[in-house]
Formats: C-alpha cells, sequence, structure tokens
C-alpha cells in the first residue's frame, strides 16, 4: 500500500536542496523500490509572507495525515525583526509539537572522505559514531511561564521555564535505550543535576527505566558542561547521548562539527505515530539561490525515512552507498571543497547520487 510523505521545502536553500531529494525520490519511484504519495505544503517565512503565519493550519492537517514529514529548513534575516509569534523559527517549533515528535536522532559521523575536514585532529575524531537523541517536545522550549513582562518597580523581566513531566521522559528514554541496544549498548545520559532540580528527575527517571527494562544496556550519566568538554576531547567514547531539547540542541551541533561539515548531517524527528525527516543544518540565506548548496543532508534524511518510518533499509542503505560513492568519484559542494576535487553545484551533485543509485 501506498505511503503518503508531506514535503515541506521551506525558505531558503530549503527549496534547492528539497528538489534533490526529490530527484532521488522519483528515480526510486520509477524503479519500483518505493510507492510514495507526495503532497507540499507552505512552512516558515515563506508561509508568512505568502498567508501570515508561519504554520498554516492546512500544513498541520496535511501533516497530521501523512506517514512521514520530509522538511528543508526554515527562516532568513528578512523575518529576524518580527514578533516571536510570526517568526519562522515558531512554525518549525509548531509543527514538531503539532506532530508530537519527541525523539529527535542527529547521527554525527564521520565520512572517511572528509576525516581531514574537521578541525579537530584525525586521530581524534576518526570514526566517530555518535547517536544524539534528543527530547524535542518539551523543556524550556516550551515550558510556561514564558515572555518579558514589566515589573512593578520598572525594570522589565525575562522568563522561561525549564519543564519535564515524568512520562516526557520515560518516552524519550525508551526509544535512546532501544536504540543503544541494536548498537554497541552504551547509554550516556546528560543533565544538569547538580544544580538543576528538572534534570534530577531526569536523571532519575532515566535510571529507572534503565534498572527495570533495559539492564543489558550500560547507562552512565554526565553533567552538560562536562559532556561538552569530552566530545571534543575524546569523542569516540560515546555510542548514544540522551539529553534534553536544549542541551541537545547545543550538543548536536558540536557533535556535528566533529565531523567537520554540518552540511552533511540528516535528522530524524519520531513521535508515536509520524515523523519528521530534516538536515540539521539550516536555511544558509547567503548561499540561498546560487545553486551552491550541499544537498546530501538533505538526501540523507531521506535514506533515514526509508529507515524509521517506511521499513526499507535496503533503500535507506542504497541511498547511503551512493552518497559514499560521488565522495570517493571526489565530487564536492563548495562547504566540503578539498583540494584536486571537483567542485560541483546543488543539482550536479543530487544528478550523481541518482546515477550512483542504479550502480
Ligand atoms: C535545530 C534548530 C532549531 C532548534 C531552531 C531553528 C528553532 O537550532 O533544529 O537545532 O533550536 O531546535
Ligand atoms: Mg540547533
Amino acid at each position: 500500500m501506498s505511503k503518503s510523505v508531506l514535503l515541506l521545502p521551506g525558505d531558503g536553500i530549503g527549496q534547492e536542496i528539497m528538489a534533490e531529494a526529490v530527484k532521488v525520490l522519483d528515480w526510486l519511484g520509477t524503479q519500483g523500490m518505493c510507492d510514495l504519495k507526495f503532497r507540499e505544503a507552505l512552512l516558515g517565512g515563506c508561509a508568512y509572507d505568502q498567508v501570515g503565519t508561519p504554520l498554516p493550519e492546512e500544513t498541520v492537517t496535511r501533516a497530521l495525515e501523512s506517514d512521514a514529514v520530509l522538511l528543508g529548513a526554515v527562516g532568513g534575516v528578512q523575518w529576524e525583526s518580527l514578533d516571536y509569534a510570526v517568526r519562522p523559527e515558531r512554525g518549525l517549533l509548531g509543527i514538531r509539537k503539532a506532530m508530537d515528535v519527541y525523539c529527535n536522532l542527529r547521527p554525527a559521523q564521520v565520512f572517511p572522505q572528509l576525516a581531514d575536514a574537521s578541525t579537530l585532529k584525525p586521530e581524534v575524531v576518526s570514526g566517530i559514531d555518535i547517536m544524539v537523541v534528543r527530547e524535542l517536545s518539551s523543556d524550556i522550549y516550551f515550558g510556561q511561564p514564558r515572555g518579558v513582562s514589566t515589573l512593578p518597580d520598572g525594570r522589565q523581566v525575562g522568563i522561561n521555564t525549564l519543564y519535564y513531566t515524568t512520562d516526557e521522559i520515560e518516552r524519550v528514554a525508551r526509544r535512546a535505550f532501544g536504540i543503544a541496544r541494536l548498537r554497541q549498548k552504551r547509554l550516556c545520559s546528560v543533565d544538569k543535576a547538580n544544580v538543576l532540580e528538572a534534570t534530577e528527575l531526569w536523571r532519575n527517571v532515566v535510571t529507572a527505566i534503565g534498572q527495570a527494562e533495559f539492564p543489558d544496556v550500560a547507562l552512565s550519566h554526565m553533567y552538560v558542561d562536562n559532556a561538552a568538554m569530552q566530545l571534543i576531547r575524546n569523542p569516540r567514547q560515546f555510542d548514544v547521548m540522551l539529553t534534553t531539547n536544549m542541551f541537545g540542541d547545543i550538543l548536536s551541533d558540536e557533535a556535528s562539527m566533529l565531523t567537520g561539515s554540518i552540511g552533511m548531517l540528516p535528522s530524524a524527528s519520531l513521535g508515536d505515530r509520524g515523523a519528521l525527516y530534516e538536515p540539521i543544518h539550516g536555511s544558509a540565506p547567503d548561499i540561498a539561490g546560487k545553486g551552491i548548496a550541499n544537498p546530501l543532508a538533505m538526501i540523507l534524511s531521506v535514506a533515514m525515512m526509508f529507515r524509521y518510518t517506511l521499513g526499507q533499509s535496503d533503500v535507506a542503505a542504497r541511498i547511503e552507498r551512493a552518497v559514499q560513492r560521488v565522495l570517493d568519484a571526489g565530487l564536492r559542494t563548495a562547504d566540503i571543497m578539498q583540494p584536486g576535487k571537483e567542485k560541483v553545484g546543488t543539482a550536479a551533485m543530487g544528478s550523481a547520487v541518482v546515477a550512483a543509485l542504479g550502480e
């Protein structure tokens, strides 16, 4: 039976990289390797410009009707002065919340072809394979109260609330333990339990789930400041890192740069029903429209969709192999360009992946 996929290209380079993902999907379709129905909708700054809100109701409805959502990127300088309530980022947070995708997988893997692209020494980063599991539906991103108000004495006060309930911690912890079980069976939970009570609860709940349901997975705990340091000092010590929404936002950017190329890394945001797939890089307004953006993170997000939503790991592996092949052939977009390699644009890179899919 055919599955439905909603495409949300979004802003900036989102349009360009989505076009390359669609090329890959079209090829797979013509080969009979998938049976997908596509729809498209607006999200982010383009939605604000066209209909006055970054998250139109129609987009939410379509997302909830779909088996998976593929998202390019949102945001851009022209929307930065807007009120928080209608900024493109609010559209992204809104769709994550509406779909209740609470488990965000951000793999940080070094592509051997790009090992010397990292700012860290190759002997520190070579062979790293970390899965950051970021809670995505709660925490200070959504906690109430929030906002800026004025005190009786005229000073302004800004408030955001770090908020977690036991069930929110349990459900993401279960996912993370399950993923660790299929890997090296090591899970490091990152918190700030020495200072923040809400994350002491986090630590206790993760420990209880581990003891009761996943005794075969080795669980460790780390304070977030130490984790940030250890990621740079000795990243190979990590297998799966489980953490809160805010800490995961920060640590996943850090982990991505161990690989040298944020333009290469995909992500999956999973809920109990739907799932959202997007590259972890942003909309890169500075290079939007120039045809030079790297489409590989978007294409690798498509691979994650085949693995986690469509149950077709063989197709996921085929896409990943095709990406390896174009890197082996020496093709590079500007962001990953190295001496002696062939610089190509967005469309040429996408076409090369499609050609390699059939090999
Ligand atoms: C991310 C981004 C978003 C986040 C922004 C754009 C709202 O940084 O996906 O990591 O903070 O979650
Ligand atoms: Mg981020």
